[in-house]
């Protein structure tokens, strides 16, 4: 490049720089365009780093035209800094006078309990108000308690009933809440009422009415005398006051190895009425409550005398009955996050709106 042709595309960047300026309209924007023409990569930076590559005796005339250039391209940079520079802080005025303290705040809407967790507290509290303890037990479990001590040995078949998730510790994430029985009795001895709300999980496929994760409510009696049409009555009580109604049952005999007898009680499909729908698969009735009289061997197990006590207990299908009572017609909409209002089909009185509060 000779002198000229230096000095014309000195001018063409000049004419470049004057031309984007106009475009750009923030102050990052503005800086990278800096760096863009002046820094060491740039259209002029390079230009000046080239100096060195012209002869001798030109040296300072092209060192000169570069500078003056320069000058002029540094001109051109602060005046569009002070104009964006002025823009905005015009902005941030505009912001501050457009925010008043004073404006009544906008009203969030309130979240609800999980329907599980309103039915749970629900049966809780009808639960205390009987005397009954309310216990908690790990969801991690320990073959022993899980099968074992409920009087299924690990040759029983039985144990092909309840699909199981094993972990590498040979530890089950528990089936049911029946394991919380034993420790129940471990822990108070007899006589004893107790219930046992939580989450229990099974390996099997998932449809409108079965999860691999979901709630049950574990109750046990242990006294002198007890008898099936105690643990019938109860049931009754149990339905009807979560339902707010009278509740139509069916029992039948049901075969669980930790009872005997064994009995399972249905309750009528909330969803349909009891014509047939994908929830009660079509049958009209859903498996809400199975339960029995304790096995003398569970009682035993539990440090219990089955000659001198007797008890009943139950299983309550808490998601399912939390799917009856707000007319949930698919048990995998309460895993899902899906964050609508809990609201009763309007057949069963109109929407129920429940808070926090609830639980008081
Ligand atoms: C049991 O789990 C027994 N432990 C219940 C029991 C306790 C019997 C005490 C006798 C004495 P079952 O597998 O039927 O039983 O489950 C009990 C209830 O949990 C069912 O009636 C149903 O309402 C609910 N349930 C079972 N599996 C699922 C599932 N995959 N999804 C949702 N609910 C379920």
């Amino acid at each position: 490049m000779n002198l000229d042709q230096l000095h014309q595309r000195v001018a063409q960047i000049e004419t470049e720089v004057a031309s984007v300026l106009c475009d750009l309209t923030n102050l990052d924007a503005l800086r990278g365009f800096e760096s863009n023409v002046l820094g060491k990569q740039g259209s002029l930076g390079s230009l000046i780093a080239s100096v060195k590559e012209f002869p001798p005796d030109q040296r300072g005339q092209v060192g000169k035209l570069l500078n003056e250039g320069k000058t002029r391209i540094k001109g051109l940079l602060a005046e569009r800094l002070a104009e964006l520079q002025a823009v905005a802080q015009a902005d941030n005025a505009d912001d501050a006078a457009a925010f008043d303290p004073t404006l009544p705040g906008v009203t969030a809407a309130m979240g609800s309990v999980h329907p599980v967790t309103a039915v749970q507290w629900e049966v809780e509290r009808l639960f205390e108000r009987l005397g009954f303890t309310v216990e908690a037990g790990p969801e991690m479990e320990s073959e022993y308690h899980n099968f074992e001590a409920l009087n299924i040995p690990s040759t029983h078949p039985a144990r092909d009933m309840q699909d199981t998730f094993w972990l590498t510790n040979r530890m089950v994430l528990r089936t049911h809440t029946s394991p919380v029985q034993h420790r129940a009795m471990k822990k108070f001895g007899a006589p004893l009422r107790v219930i046992a709300p939580g989450r229990c999980f099974r390996y099997e496929t998932v449809d409108a009415s079965h999860e691999n994760t979901f709630h049950q409510i574990e109750g046990l009696v242990i006294d002198r005398d007890m008898g099936l049409p105690h643990l019938i009555a109860m049931a009754k009580t149990l339905l009807a006051e979560v339902m707010k109604r009278e509740v139509e049952l069916r029992v039948r005999p049901g075969y669980f190895p930790f009872v005997e007898p064994g009995i399972e009680i249905d309750m009528n499909c909330r969803i349909c009425g009891g014509t047939g729908c994908p929830t009660c698969k079509q049958s009209g009735w859903v498996e809400i409550l199975p339960a029995g009289m304790v096995h003398p061997n569970v009682l035993r197990a539990g440090g219990i005398d089955p000659d001198e006590w007797s008890g009943f207990a139950f299983g309550l299908g808490l998601t399912r009955l939390a799917m009856m009572k707000f007319g949930i017609r698919d048990i995998r909409v309460l895993n899902s996050g899906d964050l609508r209002p809990i609201v009763s089909p309007p057949r069963l009185g109109g929407p129920i709106v429940w808070s926090r509060d609830e639980r008081k």
